[in-house]
């Protein structure tokens, strides 16, 4: 167990979603991929670089008053794969959710080939296929590997 004082505390909440143990660094990723720009009006809070047990250090998103759905935490998996999804009511985890790796990423990253049609103000939608070192462009086979979060395309 680490020491519960030195520990930082981001509040409980009472209704919404807890993303823990997220990979240290990646919380506004995880915040962009999941379209939350703060303008929304519900509360969020972000701890980074927290201490882990389990991962050295990491992340926590608390978003209230939204609860994600699995679809929406599966594509977290690119960016987190060892994120843990609470669902809270009433102060209460009711739900406990894995990240999984989705088969496919549509319209949510955008492909580093400038040549690729999906970079050529063409109305195609970026897709990639999830394969087990990285994400592949399904346009133009372009596979990127590390730094997903760097080719997000929401902003
Ligand atoms: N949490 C919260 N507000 C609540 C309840 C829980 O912000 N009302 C947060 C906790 O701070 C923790 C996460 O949700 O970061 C998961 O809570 P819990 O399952 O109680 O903690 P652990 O058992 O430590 O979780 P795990 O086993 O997944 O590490
Ligand atoms: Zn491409």
């Amino acid at each position: 167990m680490s020491d519960p004082e030195r520990e930082l505390r981001v509040s409980k909440i009472r209704n919404g979603t807890v993303i823990d143990h997220i990979t240290g660094g990646q919380a506004l990723n995880v915040l962009a991929i999941l379209g939350i720009g703060g303008d929304e009006g519900m509360g969020v809070s972000i701890g980074m670089n927290v201490p882990s047990d389990k991962l050295g250090t990491k992340d926590v998103v608390k978003v209230e008053d939204r609860e994600l759905s699995q679809g929406e935490v599966d594509v977290l998996s690119l960016l987190a794969p060892e994120a843990t999804v609470n669902i809270v009511r009433e102060f209460e985890v009711v739900e406990k959710k894995r990240v999984e790796r989705p088969e496919r990423v549509v319209g949510l990253l955008t492909c580093p080939n400038h040549n690729c049609i999906t970079n050529q103000d063409e109305p195609v939608e970026s897709a990639f296929e999830v394969v087990d070192d990285g994400v592949r462009c399904e346009f133009c086979g372009e596979i990127v590997r590390e730094d997903i979060g760097d080719h997000l395309a929401v902003h």
